[in-house]
Formats: structure tokens, C-alpha cells, sequence
């Protein structure tokens, strides 16, 4: 089995992947964190030191490098879905769900953030959330709306549709 959560920064995938994984015995993989102990900088100095580019070369990578796992929980960074080429190497055996949640309660969780630099542009934040959203529906096997849950509901959700 190997699931592969969606979604837009702050819906949760990584907390959701880690207990998915518990509560199933499998291994669970984040694509962001590979891309630090690759790159051997935090996110915020890939963006600002070489690029939002390089950023997604490194995302590619990573995902190629994860076609052919099996028996894991993938938990994807929000841009993701930008890059085509991500979801086919990453379905590739995998059910894809995407993990929905609002933007108005994105922006709560996220109040006090400093690790995302994309979050930072106030005001591009509803034009890539809404550019994305259909990206996501598209790509999904599986929608969770994630509004009001707590996270053994969604796990729950997610572990009953499969
Ligand atoms: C990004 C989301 C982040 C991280 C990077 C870019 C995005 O991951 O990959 O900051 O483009 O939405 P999270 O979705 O885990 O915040």
C-alpha cells in the first residue's frame, strides 16, 4: 500500500501522515525533508539563496526517487501539484488523497509561521490557492475535507475509504 497526501500548505499532511503510518505500520516519507538532508539547507535558504527553481528541481528529484516505493505514507509539500511530472512519477502504485481545507482556516494555523516562504506574499496567497485547489481535485483519488476535524477523524476517514 502506499498512500501520498495532497494538499495546500497547513492542511495537515504531515501530522495526518504520521499517524496514518502508525496506525498502519508503514513508513512514512516527506518529500520536504528529504529535499534538507539533500540540499543541507532549510527551505527558506534554498528559496532565498538559489531560487524558487532550484526548490523545484529538488521536488522532482525526490519524487522520481520515490516512484517505485511501496508500503509508505509520501507526505508532499504544497507545490507539488505544479509540476505534472511529480503526480505521475508519485501515483505510479499509490492512491493520491487530497487533504481540503479552507483557505480561512489555512491562515489560522499558519498565523504565526516563519518556515514557509511562499506564505509570505499576503496577497498572491488566494490566487495560488485557488490555482491550485483545481490542480488537487484533478489529481486526487481521495478528498478529506479537513475543516472542524480533529486528526484521529481524518485518519479514521481515510483508513475506512481504503
Ligand atoms: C510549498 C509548501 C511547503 C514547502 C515549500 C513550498 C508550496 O510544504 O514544500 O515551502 O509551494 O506550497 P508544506 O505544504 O508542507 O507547507
Amino acid at each position: 500500500m502506499k498512500i501520498i497526501l495532497i494538499g495546500f500548505m497547513g492542511s495537515g499532511k504531515t501530522t495526518v501522515a504520521n499517524i496514518l503510518a502508525k496506525k498502519l505500520n508503514l513508513e512514512v516519507i516527506e518529500i520536504d525533508q528529504l529535499i534538507l538532508k539533500k540540499s543541507g539547507k532549510s527551505i527558506n535558504q534554498i528559496f532565498s539563496e538559489d531560487g524558487e527553481m532550484r526548490f523545484r528541481e529538488l521536488e522532482i528529484k525526490m519524487a522520481k526517487s520515490l516512484a517505485k516505493k511501496d508500503k509508505c505514507i509520501i507526505s508532499t509539500g504544497g507545490g507539488v501539484v505544479i509540476n505534472k511530472i511529480n503526480i505521475d512519477y508519485l501515483k505510479e502504485n499509490g492512491k493520491i488523497i487530497f487533504l481540503k481545507t479552507s483557505l480561512s482556516e489555512v491562515k489560522k494555523r499558519l498565523k504565526n509561521d516563519k518556515v514557509r516562504p511562499l506564505f509570505k506574499n499576503k496577497k498572491f496567497i488566494k490566487k495560488m490557492f485557488d490555482f491550485r485547489q483545481a490542480l488537487y481535485e484533478e489529481y486526487a483519488d481521495l478528498i478529506i475535507s479537513t475543516d472542524g476535524k480533529s486528526v484521529e477523524k481524518i485518519t479514521y476517514e481515510i483508513i475506512s475509504q481504503n
